[in-house]
């Protein structure tokens, strides 16, 4: 038997989505956010089954009847899960070395050229066993979760040899198994040349495409194929390639593009029909436009430009244009070395001036169709996952999550109908 719980005395259940439209919210339509005031919220299983207000819930003595448990909310607030739909979770170890270099002057560019950076983890990751990489990781996905995150993108990307990359996809794939989260996994083996195929690049691209991409097929290891399409790492040709062998084993694109150089990766993106294109510090008038004829969801990770003091994504003028917007963390031990959400949400307010309305649904609804979950996460509605935060009792009202930055605002995390 399914337990039914009941949630009662919500003070504003946030993101009810029944008269949403059926795709991203984008442009004007990101300011919106449909609630429920003094609401209570029915739960079977994992499952949302029923929601609506107080008023309407009928006979106290029935109710208590029906239900297994009932949890008081007391007047706070009741938002949808975040969705951090781009992180590389999975890594051996921190780097806070290169960030002391940062503070230095050395730019990323040049310190990935000393051999820091993305080949700085790889070459941690080949020589710590499924096991560590495993456990360091789990403790990572906990501790996002207590500030929100209910489901989540991982990549691999920093094993960078046939062996370390499944490796880290088989990492992902057991997280997945024993948190029982939505996890979305993403081969990365075009995350960075490695030092012994400096010379020969068009090496490792084979072997990207002729030993790696087979075997996470064969191994059903991923869902997408991600390139860091970029200046210093791989050209617009060299992605192109790629893409195209990874199509043939149903791998479906998510890419690193303008993060440090504007290369037309957005377009590359669109034209192999990227799920999402990420990063897009350096967009133009005309990536927004192309952008604004397809499907591809743009995807900004504010994290990155607060923390390599980098331009941020036009975010603003990418919504004003019409464009639906995915805000994500990052999360990684180079350029973002957190995965808090709510931090994300209060830089795409104060330094990309987006509202906080604006940004809530970019890590909500918007993100679930990044992942692909939109049937059963983004929103409060019926027949979705039982999902949900409940909000500090402080919070009166969404403006407060990123004016009360650097502060957890979540006070309890359900996933799935159970308390985390
Ligand atoms: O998303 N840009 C490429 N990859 C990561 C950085 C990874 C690293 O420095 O370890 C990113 O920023
Ligand atoms: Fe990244």
């Amino acid at each position: 038997m399914k337990k039914k719980n009941l949630y009662i005395n919500i003070g504003s259940l946030i993101g009810v989505s029944d008269l949403y439209p059926k795709r991203p919210l984008k442009g004007a339509e990101m300011s919106r956010i449909d609630k429920l005031d003094n609401a209570y919220l029915s739960i079977a299983g994992d499952t949302i089954v029923d929601y609506g207000q107080m008023n309407d819930l009928g006979n106290i003595a029935e109710i208590y009847n029906n239900y297994d448990n009932i949890y008081d909310v007391k007047n706070q607030f009741v938002i949808p899960g975040f969705i951090d739909t781009h992180t590389h979770l999975v890594f051996a170890q921190w780097r806070e070395e290169e960030f002391i270099m940062k503070l230095q002057g050395y730019s990323y560019e040049e310190i990935a050229k000393k051999g820091g950076g993305i080949l700085n983890s790889a070459k941690k990751v080949q020589t710590t066993s499924e096991e560590e990489l495993f456990d360091a990781a789990l403790k990572r996905i906990n501790e996002v979760i207590n500030y929100g995150t209910v489901a989540l993108e991982i990549k691999s990307g920093y094993g960078l040899s046939l062996e370390s990359e499944l490796k880290m996809l088989r990492v992902i794939k057991r997280l997945k198994d024993y948190t029982k989260l939505p996890i979305k996994s993403t081969f990365l083996g075009a995350h960075a040349i490695p030092m012994e195929y400096k010379e020969n690049r068009n090496e490792y691209i084979d072997l990207i495409i002729s030993e790696m991409l087979p075997a996470v097929a064969d191994q059903g290891l991923a869902e997408y194929v991600d390139v860091f399409c970029d200046e210093g790492f791989f050209t617009l040709e060299e992605t192109d390639t790629i893409l195209n062998a990874a199509v043939k084993y149903g791998l479906k694109p998510r890419i690193h593009v303008s993060e440090m150089s504007n290369n037309g990766g957005v377009q590359l993106g669109i034209a192999h029909h990227a799920v999402s294109v990420d990063h897009l510090e350096r967009i133009e008038d005309e990536e927004i436009s192309a952008l604004l004829l397809s499907d591809t969801l743009p995807t900004v990770l504010p994290q990155v430009s607060f923390f390599l003091k980098i331009p941020f994504a036009p975010a603003r003028k990418m919504i004003d244009a019409g464009l639906p917007l995915v805000i994500a963390s990052d999360y990684n031990p180079g350029t973002s070395p957190s995965g808090n959400l709510q931090f994300a949400i209060a830089l795409a307010t104060i330094y990309q001036k987006l509202l906080p309305v604006e940004a809530i649904n970019a890590i909500t609804y918007n993100a679930a169709y990044a992942l692909e979950i939109e049937n059963q996460l983004g929103s409060i509605q019926k027949g979705k996952k039982a999902s949900f935060l409940i909000l500090n009792s402080d919070v009166k009202n969404l403006d407060f999550i990123p004016y009360h930055f650097a502060a957890n605002k979540v006070e309890k995390v359900i996933i799935n109908g159970e308390i985390r």
